[in-house]
């Protein structure tokens, strides 16, 4: 089958590392199915792992892709739940110690066929496109996780997004939004960050830039560029919730602010499959969608890379098989 895959890693090139081409069918294990691929979506996680972070040399050639939405082998539209768990593992599969996402142990999804885990399958609301389904596994799950499961957002909290531009980003701004809460973004871009009105964000703001007032919580996904302005915009008691630093893993932290205003950092990481199925009822139930930057064929998905790789996205970028 077509598929595109990490043959060799580069910190400084990642996307030399990328082939399309032929592999082999997957292996399915007991308890396990094949879902053939409708629609897959590209994540940072795909550009981290030809850097070669969460893989080794001897996994390779590893087929790429954490998302995934398509038919499984009854024929049922499924979204798939990318976090594998060990099969005894009971609760949520995030704080498994032995988790992995596809791609990272078995073989991913861009790809014409990929195997799961049958407990792994979430039906695919119909007023979902697969395109948009595809959106939903890892990037708008984390965001799902991040604004109502730790930072405990309810409508009318006040909650900044530092990034505007991201397929993390997009989602909370939009599933925040549609939640009823006041959504505050900054970016890098001032165009990106006025795209987000549409979004239903309330107020754009400069990286960096001083708030007018102080929130309620705070999404980071970008890192040491925003760490110090994420802490310093917090009230007291509020919560910084974390999922990624794609501009550096190492940012000071001025811990008196810490203690003195009670603030609360919270790490999160995917969701659970629970998670991701309450994501596609709120989809389908409120009319939130996905925000999708382009839609390319898995021939073209360099092209998807390499416009990830730049920041020269809003949204995310679908691939079809
Ligand atoms: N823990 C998890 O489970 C999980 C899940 C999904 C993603 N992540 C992580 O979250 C991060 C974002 O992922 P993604 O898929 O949303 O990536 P993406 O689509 O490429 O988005 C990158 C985001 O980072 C912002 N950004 C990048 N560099 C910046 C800088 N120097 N200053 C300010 N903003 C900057 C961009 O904002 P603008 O372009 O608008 O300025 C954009 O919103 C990645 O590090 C990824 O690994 C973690």
């Amino acid at each position: 089958m077509f598929a595109a895959y990490a043959q060799s890693f580069s910190t400084d090139d990642p996307v030399s590392g990328l082939a399309t081409g032929e592999r082999p069918e997957p292996e399915v294990p007991a308890g396990w199915t094949t879902v053939s691929v409708r629609a897959t979506a590209l994540n940072q996680h795909d550009l981290w792992s030809l850097r070669g972070v969460g893989l080794r040399p001897e996994q390779l050639p590893m087929i790429l892709g954490c998302d995934a939405a398509g038919v499984d082998g009854d024929g049922n539209p499924v979204v798939v739940h990318s976090v594998i768990s060990d099969p005894d593992w009971l609760g949520d599969e995030t704080l498994d110690p032995a988790r992995s996402l596809l791609s990272e142990r078995y073989q991913g999804t861009f790809a014409e066929r990929v195997a799961v885990p049958r407990r792994n399958l979430v039906p695919k609301p119909p007023a979902l496109s697969f395109e948009e389904a595809a959106c939903l596994p890892t990037a708008w799950l984390t965001a799902y996780r991040m604004l109502f499961t730790q930072a405990e957002v309810r409508p009318g909290s006040t909650v900044l997004v530092q990034g505007a531009g991201g397929g993390v980003a997009t989602a909370l701004i939009t599933l925040g939004a549609a939640a009823g809460a006041r959504m505050w973004v900054t970016s890098r871009t001032p165009a990106k960050a006025e795209r987000t009105m549409s979004l239903g964000a309330d107020a754009v703001f400069e990286s960096g830039e001083k708030l007018p007032e102080r929130v309620d919580a705070v999404m980071e996904t970008v890192g040491a560029a925003t760490w110090q302005h994420s802490i310093r915009s917090l009230r007291p008691g509020g919560t910084l919730v974390v999922s990624g630093a794609t501009s550096g893993r190492v940012a000071e932290t001025e811990l008196a602010r810490v203690f003195f205003l009670q603030l609360r950092i919270l790490g999160s990481t995917m969701g659970t499959r629970d998670e991701l199925a309450r994501l596609a009822t709120f989809c389908a139930r409120s009319g939130v969608r996905p925000t999708i930057d382009r839609t390319i064929p898995l021939a073209d998905v360099r092209d998807g890379f390499a416009a990830m790789a730049e920041g020269d996205l809003f949204g995310k970028i679908v691939v079809t098989p």
